[in-house]
């Protein structure tokens, strides 16, 4: 028997909060850009790292036979068939730049404990998305809804079915491989003329979040790791969103397609890359 998600989503919304505090609070005014540009500077390597460290240490505490995936330190396998996925900076290089869009993602899954959790057999119980320069907490817990807490107090988000894609605002990222980015740019330049227009924001957990509350109508990423678009599913999944892979299957590494039940089928013919 696993536990209320409502409290799983408690625990999310806690932890997630205090590593935001960390991260906004941590952030140096000016931070060196690093000499690569797929690596961020150890400054951001050190917050990443202490974000992940308390997220860690407190769930041990309130959950000690939880398991635990994070970006930075990898998997720990626990004993209750729950693990806690877990991405203490989402949008690192917004993050090292100063650009005021970056996040901390939790979300908690069942799966199968004989080995990591797998996207594509999960189940995702509860998550949170902090924003802390946003000061927004974007939660949800499977079966009960998603909101956005803000500083005006918390709203039920409720995605709507979404406009024809000439009228779509799509959200988009790209990994850091640039054999991958070849094959990015050219799914980008097949789209670019049929949508509103593109957003390339950084944060895949705030993407799907974004897709929740309707502040664009969809988002697409392929390459993506678990981390990063766990807790944003749910989120977006529970507004109401339309959340698979590129071929109506489960999300996952290899693609990532949010939108609302009327634009999704219509984006992924459109992106045409099932
Ligand atoms: C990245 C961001 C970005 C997405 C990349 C991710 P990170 O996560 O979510 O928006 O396009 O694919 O790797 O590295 O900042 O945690």
């Amino acid at each position: 028997e696993h536990p209320a998600p409502a409290d799983l989503r408690r625990l999310a919304v806690e932890v997630a909060t205090a590593a935001g505090e960390l991260i906004c609070a941590g952030r140096p005014e000016r931070v060196e850009v690093a000499a690569t540009k797929s690596s961020p500077t150890d400054v951001v390597t050190a917050m990443d790292t202490a974000s992940e460290q308390l997220v860690r240490q407190r769930l041990r505490l309130a959950r000690p036979h939880d398991g635990f995936l994070g970006e930075e330190e990898g998997y720990e396998a626990g004993t209750s068939g729950l693990t806690w996925v877990v991405d203490p900076i989402d949008g690192t290089v917004n993050y090292l730049y100063g650009l005021r869009s970056y996040a901390v993602s939790v979300a908690v899954v069942a799966h199968d404990p004989a080995g990591p959790p797998d996207p594509a057999t999960w189940t995702v119980l509860a998550a949170a998305v902090v924003d802390p320069s946003a000061a927004e907490t974007w939660s949800a817990q499977a079966g009960g809804g998603a909101s956005l807490t803000d500083a005006r107090g918390s709203h039920p988000l409720r995605a709507g079915a979404g406009p024809a894609l000439g009228h779509a605002l799509v959200a988009t990222g790209f990994g850091y491989d640039p054999v991958r980015r070849a094959e990015q740019a050219a799914v980008l330049s097949r789209l670019l003329p049929q949508v509103r227009d593109l957003r390339r924001i950084g944060t895949a957990s705030l993407d799907l979040c974004a897709v929740a509350a309707g502040r664009v109508d969809a988002y697409y990423e392929l390459g993506l790791n678990p981390w990063d678009f766990a807790g944003g599913w749910l989120v977006a999944r529970e507004a109401g969103a339309v959340v698979t892979d590129f071929a109506g299957g489960p999300a996952g590494p290899h693609g990532v397609l949010a939108a609302g039940p009327g634009l999704h089928p219509v984006l992924r013919g459109a992106l045409a890359l099932g």
